[in-house]
Order: structure tokens, then sequence, then C-alpha cells
């Protein structure tokens, strides 16, 4: 790739949070002139400049325009999801022989970890690392927190590196054992936020089961094979061709919001998916170390939401991968653990990498 200039961070206000803390707002740039901004309020991709085929730059992901919008109508836009990403149903499980509850806060579930790690101030600090500028954001969640068990350190280190990709690298440790499920929220549109609907980019998911759900989205406990299924998406497909077809699963969530099962091993980095938008040639491969992903197709977006640069946000105008350990693990025996305990290191990294296409 030609080099366009060097990497850089540089860091100004985002203003306050509405109890008064000061918050920033993080460029990045790389050599090929990519470029993110990143606050760390909630741990948030703000905006994520990525070329086409013709090198013509475009912001990829949905947002909006000031903190105070974060912190009173974001619907968990490019933001860091912890404790526990996705739902946990009726907020209850049992850890270690005792019951804990948490608020419920998606009818009668938790979702994304409550007043979670989306909502809070991190301490920020950038530098520019060999593979592109970086961003490291600590937070330590205190014992009882949203209502989980342990004091839990957490490191996340953003780095938008010179290939091209937005690395995220999450650790942590607990002084008391809990449960542990962070991912990364944004939503992409590959033609440039804004442009309508992602039904015509096409998607290939590496992988060959999926975790069926009720009606409120909580996983059954079933592993089941997508074969046969809309959820059979190993070959390159649009994502609009099986989106509406007449499949209960498809109708409990009004498209695809469902928990894949990555086919590589878990704990390995490996690619489990690829998006293609063929109008502007923009690729986007996805590679993780988790058990299982959230693809998710902006189904609850509904227009009322005026983001970045003015733009209306209308029903699936974005879409999420969200790679984590399964929704509701704590209460299915039969799903890869989220337990840590003290002495622990909790590891994952996701990487979101563009490339142009023919
Ligand atoms: C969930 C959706 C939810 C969205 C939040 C996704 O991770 O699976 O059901 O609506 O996050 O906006």
């Amino acid at each position: 790739m030609k080099k366009a200039s060097i990497s850089s961070i540089s860091e100004k206000s985002f203003g306050k949070t509405s109890s008064g803390q000061n918050v920033s707002l993080f460029t990045l740039k790389n050599e090929n002139g990519a470029m993110a901004t990143i606050t760390n309020y909630g741990g948030t991709v703000v905006s994520l400049l990525m070329p086409d085929r013709h090198g013509k730059f475009s912001d990829l992901v949905l947002g909006l325009r000031t903190l105070r919008e974060y912190e009173e109508k974001s619907p968990y836009f490019g933001c860091l999801v912890g404790r526990f990403g996705n739902r946990i149903a009726k907020g209850a499980f049992k850890l270690g022989g005792k019951n804990y509850q948490l608020p419920a806060n998606n009818g009668p579930n938790s979702l994304h970890g409550g007043k979670g790690f989306d909502k809070v101030v991190w301490r920020a600090v950038p530098s520019v690392a060999k593979l592109g500028p970086s961003l490291r954001l600590t937070y330590t969640s205190r014992d009882g927190e949203e209502g989980y068990p342990g004091t839990l350190q957490v490191t996340a280190t953003y780095t938008l590196t010179n290939r091209n990709e937005l690395k995220l690298v999450y650790r942590a440790k607990t002084d008391k054992t809990t449960i542990v499920n962070l991912t990364h929220h944004s939503y992409f549109n590959l033609a440039g936020h804004g442009h309508g609907e992602i039904l015509d980019h096409v998607v290939t998911l590496h992988a060959g089961k999926f975790t069926p759900v009720n009606k409120n989205l909580i996983p059954t406990g079933k592993i089941s094979s997508v074969k046969g299924t809309p959820f059979d998406l190993l070959k390159p497909t649009a994502i609009g061709t099986h989106i509406d077809e007449d499949a209960a699963q498809l109708k409990f969530a009004g498209g695809y919001d469902h928990n894949w099962v990555a086919d590589k091993p878990v704990g390995q980095l490996g690619l489990i998916a690829k998006f293609e938008e063929p109008k502007s040639g923009r690729i986007m491969e996805v590679f993780s170390t988790e058990p299982g992903f959230q693809f998710y197709t902006g189904n609850f977006l509904d227009g009322s939401l005026r983001g970045k640069a003015g733009k209306i946000y209308h029903r699936r105008s974005g879409f999420c991968v969200e790679p984590q350990h399964f929704p509701d693990s704590p209460n299915h025996k039969n799903f890869p653990s989220t337990r840590l305990r003290p002495g622990e290191v909790y590891k994952n990294t996701i990487i979101y990498r563009f490339l142009k296409g023919k």
C-alpha cells in the first residue's frame, strides 16, 4: 500500500458528561490516511474512515453528534459492551452456589451489562505503536457494580493498524469469581453511514451452527446446524436474500439478531465473517478469538435517530458483528463458560480488517 502520511493520534475535548466528567475525542490516523475517532466515553468508535475501490474515503460506522446524545439515546452505537454482552434471561444467574440478580433493562432481561461499560468514562492513554496509532483504555468496575460480583479491572486497547484494521484487545482480571463477556458494537454500513439499507452487502459467515432463541431472544440452549435454514451463510450471500423468509427464528428478531458458533478453534484468532459491498467495492473481514458472535442487522433502528451529518438511520441501515461468548451463557451448562476466577486473565481479540475489492 502507498504510504500517504505518518500515523498519528491527537486529542480534543468531547465535552462533559451530565455528571460533570471531562471526556475526550481521539483522532487516530494511519499511514494510508485511514482515520478513526474514538471517545473514552464508553470506549466508543464515533467514526471510521476507509477507502473504496477508487481510494475515496467514507465514514463506515453509524454514530451521533454529541456526547449528550451518546448518553441519552444511543442504541449501543460503536461502544464497548460489558460486563456481559447480550442478554441474561431475567437478569438472573447462579455462580459458586450463590444467586445473583441484575437489573432488567430489556423487558424482563438484562442486556449488554445494564448501565454498563458503554456508559462510563475510561482512563485513556494514547500512543503511536509500531502497528499504528493506539488508544489504551482502562476501567475498574467495583464489586457489585450493576449487580456483578468482584472488582473487575479491564483494559481495552484500540489500534488503527497500518494494514487498515481496527484491532481491539481486551484483558480483564477479578478479585472474586465473576462472569465476563466483552464485545464491540459498531454498526457498519460499507457504503458509508446513512447510505440506505445494508441488504445488498454480501456476507459470508464461517459458522456452521447457531444458537436458536425464544421470542424474548434468549437462547433455548440448543446448538443447531444452519443447514437448510436462512442462517446458512457459509457461502457468499446478500444479507437480504433470506432475511424476510417465513421462519419463526427470523420473526422473533425481525431479521438476523442471533449468535453463530464460530467454526475456528476457541481461543485462536481466526476469520469468522466477511462482508462485501458491491457498489463501493469495500470489503470487511472480521477475526476473533471468541467462541461465537452476534450478527445483528439493525432491525430495531426505526428512522427516529438523526446521526452524524444529519443522517437518518432507518431500519437495517447498519449491521453489527459482535464476537463474544454465547448470550445467556451462565444459564447454559453446555455453552462455553464465561466464568473468570481470581488469578486468571480474561483475553479477547477482535480485528475488523478493511480491504478494497475489484
Ligand atoms: C442485540 C440486539 C439489540 C442491540 C442493541 C444487539 O447486540 O442482539 O437485540 O437490540 O444489540 O441495540
